[in-house]
C-alpha cells in the first residue's frame, strides 16, 4: 500500500518520538549511575611528602659562641646582625645606608639562615661560586647577596669590599665551614612539593589567607612595623613595602615551599600547619595581589632553561605566562621532555 503525504509524516513523527523518548531514558540511566559512583575527575592527587630527612642527618649550623673573639670573629658577628636585623643597616631608616625595602633577610632565610628547610645558608659555602641558568654565569656569594638586596630587599647592591658585604660572606663562610666543599647540607633551601594537577585557586587561597594569615600580615599583606619605625614585627606580603617581581619568592613553587614548611609563624616542615594544597592556592592569591615591578633584562639568556614556574615570558614551548604562574604544571613538563 502506498502512503500518502500525510501517512509519511505521520511516521517521521513517531520515529522522532521514539528517538526523544530513548534519548530521555537513556540521560536517566546516565543520571542514575553518576548517582551511584560520584565523579573521580575533580579529585585531587594524593600528595606526597618527599621529605622524610632523619632529624641527626640535618645541617646544624655551628654554634655561635664559638665564634672568636678576633677581629674576623667580630666580622662574622656583624655579618650575622645584617642578615638578621637587615632594616637597621640598610633599610629605609638605616644606620648604615638606606638602599633596602625594610625587611630583614631573616623573614626568608629564618633564624638568621639557620632553620632546616627555612631556606637556610647551609650550602652557600660549599656550593659558591655556583653555575646559574638565570644569569647564564658563575656567580660568587657576593652577587648572589645583591641579587636579593636588588629583588627580595627591592633595593640597591651592596659593594663587593664594603665592610657590609665582607660581613655578610664572612658569616656565610663560617656558616658552612664544617659542609665538605661541593656538597649540598641537608635541610637547606626549601622541602619538595608536588605540583597539583590543576590551576592554583586565589579565590580558595584569599579565604584561606583571611583565616591563617592575615592577624599578621594585615588583610592588604602591609604587615606590622615595630613601634621603633625602624623594622617590621610582620613582614609585608605585597605592595610596595614588599620583594619585587624579580625575587625567588615570586614563582609560586618557592613561595609554596617556603610557607608550607614554615607559615603560620610556629609551623615546622616536621609539623606543618598547611596541607600542600592550601600552600599552593595561597600562594597563588599572595603573588596575585600587586608589588613593585623590576625588570631585570638579562635573566634567563637561554629561555630554555627558565623554571616551569617563571612568570615571565617569552618561553620556548606554546604555553602562556598565567599557566606558567599558576599551574597546571603536568602538561608543561610533559612538553618538557
Ligand atoms: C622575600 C624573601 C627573601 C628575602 C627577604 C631574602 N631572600 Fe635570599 N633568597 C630567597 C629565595 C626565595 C631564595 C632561593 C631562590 C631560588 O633558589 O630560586 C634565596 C636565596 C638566597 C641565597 C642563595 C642560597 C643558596 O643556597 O643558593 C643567598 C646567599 C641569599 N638568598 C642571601 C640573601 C641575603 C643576604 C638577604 C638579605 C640582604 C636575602 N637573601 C633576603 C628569598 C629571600
Ligand atoms: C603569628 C604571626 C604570623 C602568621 C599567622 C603568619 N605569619 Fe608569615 N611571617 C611571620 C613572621 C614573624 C615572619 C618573619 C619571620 C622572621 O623574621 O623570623 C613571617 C614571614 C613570612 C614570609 C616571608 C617574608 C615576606 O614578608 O615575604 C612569608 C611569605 C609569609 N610569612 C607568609 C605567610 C602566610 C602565607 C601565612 C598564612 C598561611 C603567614 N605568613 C602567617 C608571622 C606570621
Amino acid at each position: 500500500m502506498a502512503l500518502n503525504q500525510n501517512d509519511k509524516s505521520l511516521v517521521k513523527g513517531y520515529q522522532w518520538g521514539i528517538l526523544f523518548c530513548g534519548l530521555v531514558l537513556l540521560s536517566f540511566i546516565a543520571a542514575f549511575i553518576a548517582l551511584l559512583n560520584p565523579p573521580t575527575s575533580t579529585e585531587l592527587p594524593i600528595l606526597t611528602d618527599q621529605n622524610v630527612i632523619a632529624k641527626d642527618e640535618l645541617w646544624i649550623a655551628p654554634d655561635t659562641s664559638l665564634i672568636p673573639k678576633t677581629e674576623d670573629g667580630h666580622r662574622i658577628r656583624y655579618g650575622r646582625k645584617l642578615i638578621s636585623q637587615t632594616s637597621r643597616y640598610l633599610g629605609p631608616k638605616g644606620k648604615v645606608n638606606a638602599i633596602s625595602n625594610g625587611m630583614n633577610c631573616q623573614n626568608c632565610h629564618l633564624k638568621a639562615g639557620t632553620e632546616p628547610f627555612g631556606n637556610n645558608y647551609g650550602s652557600v659555602a660549599s656550593l659558591y661560586p655556583k653555575f646559574r641558568d638565570r644569569s647564564n654565569s658563575w656567580e660568587s656569594i657576593e652577587k648572589r647577596v645583591n641579587d636579593c638586596l636588588e629583588r627580595s630587599l627591592n633595593g640597591e647592591a651592596l659593594d663587593s669590599l664594603s665592610q657590609e658585604m665582607r660581613a655578610i660572606v664572612a658569616y656565610m663562610n663560617w656558616l658552612g665551614k664544617d659542609v665538605t666543599k661541593g656538597q649540598k647540607a641537608n635541610g637547606s633551601g626549601f622541602i619538595t612539593m608536588a605540583y597539583l594537577n590543576r590551576e592554583a585557586d586565589s579565590l580558595k587561597g584569599h579565604q584561606l589567607y583571611a583565616m591563617k594569615c592575615s592577624s599578621c600580615h594585615g588583610n592588604n599583606g602591609e604587615g606590622v612595623m615595630r613601634f621603633s619605625g625602624v623594622e617590621y614585627l610582620y613582614p609585608p606580603l605585597w605592595n610596595e613595602h614588599s620583594f619585587n617581581t624579580g625575587a625567588g619568592l615570586y614563582r609560586i613553587s618557592n613561595f609554596a615551599k617556603y610557607i608550607r614548611a614554615n607559615m603560620p609563624q610556629g609551623a615546622t616542615y616536621d609539623r606543618p600547619q598547611l596541607s600542600e594544597e592550601e600552600s599552593w592556592d595561597i600562594a597563588a592569591y599572595v603573588l596575585s595581589m600587586p608589588r613593585p615591578e623590576k625588570k631585570f633584562t638579562l635573566d634567563w639568556p637561554k629561555i630554555e632553561t627558565k623554571p616551569i614556574d617563571h612568570p615571565f615570558g617569552p618561553y620556548a614551548d606554546g604555553y602562556s605566562e598565567r599557566q606558567h604562574k599558576y599551574g597546571p604544571f603536568t602538561p608543561i613538563i610533559e612538553t618538557k621532555k
